[in-house]
């Protein structure tokens, strides 16, 4: 048994508050506009002071960036421009000192083009055993021209790329990210050898990217112009998704982190339908699951209520614990999206999200303040839930997603390949503001990799230090929450159709997300994240009350 891990139970992970890194973009070390390991080992003191118990580095392997780094050419090696692994073992170390477990993101789905075994690929010949890690076919039509199958790619209308002999590669994100073929051993065995090249460096956890996708079946070769979950089967046997077999390739990884002690625990990156998650998060899988249901919910107390009751209902199923998200890399961070009016109104979830940016990014007359407090809100109340709670860099701050990045600074492949129909993920990774001044706003000694906003000067770290900041709010919550709940124990309370209530180890936590001033129930107000007046709390603002 191995133990490179933060010593601890086996179940530290259940109700764990993770932070998220996107390491490009929180703190540059040596200052060349790009964030790096030595810019995170600099504020090891502000992560501690967050209370946080984990943090989860987004990719920080080798990589062209042709997706941000989800297209990774060695998944055992650190992007010269963000550090070394020196500074990986040192960081992990830091981080075990002040009880801050680490969680590393594993891209399986796919590598990058440039990685050895794809260009391995490319020169080896048609049928080889180099093009059979990846998934290589010929091409339709007399002379091969048309691409094997119609397949879409996430970010664009073409799935498949033709290679200088004539054959095609699949590829379900970018063309920078060949689709690994998870019915070839070797693949298998490479993803076993790299976790356990992380977990001998004492890693605790691992995110797992687009965790549904791994296994396929292509025979016959599907069709597929839509990536939407309406048309994705929801019984194991889509052609591409969410597969059966997947959880196979989930049960042997588990062999792995059962090697060491406490065993690493992996959460899936899995979007699919909400009654497929249990397996994932199985104990004989990866342990936990993203729900991202709240990233698409719309302001609603009956939505959240649903929602809620859903996924402690699932978690159950699988003695796992469930996850709570509000913002990440990928989507429009939650203090704007809860501004947009309508946002969650229709039935294609995210589609929202992509239609109100490509249509509203520079409307003036959103109401960011409104998006605020129903950020606050509802940070509060999924800290009072049972599970683990993923919070995204910034959040923190209450920073709104920036909107008006020019288009010749965007650098997401989904602004450039989505024709114009889906948003730029970059107005959430645009790099932090430390100080009110200087240079980058304290996030480097250099620039920015993406233009930061001029109201960095105003929403910063340094500015909200002291005083009655959305910062302290998080860092109360997060301290609070571990001091007062310490079972699983939930119960519904009705305070009326507007406000979502319940309780949970002597401690009632009422969101109110109507417009009126809400009573609340007798009791000493240990938080709250709106002002209290005459014992009413007021719209779009939540309370955990103590009744012991
Ligand atoms: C996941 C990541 C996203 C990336 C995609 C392809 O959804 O979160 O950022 O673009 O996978 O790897
Ligand atoms: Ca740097």
């Amino acid at each position: 048994m191995k133990t490179n891990q933060l010593p601890g139970p086996a179940n530290w992970w259940r109700d764990a508050v993770v932070y998220q890194i996107y390491p490009r973009s929180f703190a540059d070390g040596n200052g060349d506009g790009i964030g790096d390991l030595k810019g995170i080992l600099s504020r090891v003191d502000y992560l501690a002071s967050l209370g946080i118990d984990a943090v989860w580095l987004s990719p920080f392997f080798p990589s062209q960036l042709a997706d941000g780094g989800y297209d990774v050419d060695d998944y055992q090696a650190i992007d010269e421009r963000i550090g070394t692994l020196e500074e990986f073992d040192e960081l992990v170390s830091k981080l075990h000192e002040n009880q801050i477990r680490v969680f590393v993101d594993i891209v399986p789905n796919h590598s990058s083009n440039r990685h050895a075994w794809f260009k391995e690929a490319l020169e080896a010949a048609p049928g080889s055993p180099a093009r059979d890690r990846y998934i290589f076919r010929d091409g339709k039509g007399p002379d091969g021209s048309q691409p094997p199958s119609k397949l879409a790619s996430h970010f664009g209308p073409e799935g498949w790329t033709q290679v200088p002999d004539g054959q095609w590669y699949m590829h379900l994100f970018t063309k920078e990210q060949p689709d690994f073929n998870w019915d070839n051993e070797e693949v298998h065995q490479y993803f076993l050898d790299t976790l356990r090249f992380w977990s001998d460096r004492g890693v605790d956890g691992f995110r797992i990217d687009v965790a549904h996708g791994l296994k396929k079946n292509l025979e016959p070769l599907p069709d597929r112009d839509s990536y939407a979950l309406s048309v994705m089967k929801d019984d194991g046997t889509d052609p591409i998704f969410d597969r059966d077999e997947v959880h196979e390739v989930y049960a042997a990884w588990r062999e792995v982190f059962n090697e060491y002690d406490p065993p690493p625990v992996a959460v899936a990156e899995a979007w699919v339908h909400p009654n497929r998650r249990p397996p994932y998060a199985s104990a004989n899988g990866l342990g936990q699951a993203f729900n991202f249901d709240l990233l698409a919910s719309k302001w609603d107390a009956d939505s959240f209520r649903k929602i809620i009751t859903d996924n402690l209902e699932m978690s159950a199923e699988t003695g796992s614990s469930s996850t709570w998200v509000m913002s990440n890399h990928d989507v429009i961070r939650h203090a704007t999206r809860l501004a947009i009016p309508g946002y969650g109104e229709s039935a294609d979830g995210f589609g929202d999200e992509h239609r109100w940016y490509v249509e509203n990014r520079l409307n003036p007359n959103l109401d960011l303040d409104l998006g605020l407090a129903r950020a606050k809100a509802a940070t509060l109340l999924i800290l009072a839930l049972p599970g683990s709670t993923y919070i995204y860099q910034g959040e923190e701050l209450g920073l709104h997603e920036v909107l008006d990045i020019p288009g010749e600074s965007m650098q997401d492949p989904q602004w450039f390949r989505g024709e114009g129909k889906l948003k730029s993920r970059d107005g959430c990774r645009v790099p932090l503001p430390w100080t009110s001044a200087g240079s980058s706003y304290g996030f480097g000694k250099g620039g920015a990799h993406l233009p930061q906003p001029s109201w960095f000067a105003q929403v910063n770290v340094e500015s909200q230090e002291a005083g009655d900041s959305t910062l302290n709010l998080y860092r109360e919550a997060i301290k609070l929450r571990k001091a007062s709940f310490s079972t699983d124990s939930f119960k519904w309370l009705n305070l009326g159709p507007n406000a979502t209530a319940f309780e949970r180890d002597g401690i009632v936590c009422v969101t109110n997300f109507g417009k009126e001033g809400l009573e609340l129930p007798s009791g000493k107000v240990l938080l709250s994240s709106g002002a209290i007046s005459g014992g009413k709390l007021p719209g779009n603002a939540t309370a955990w009350v103590s009744t012991l």
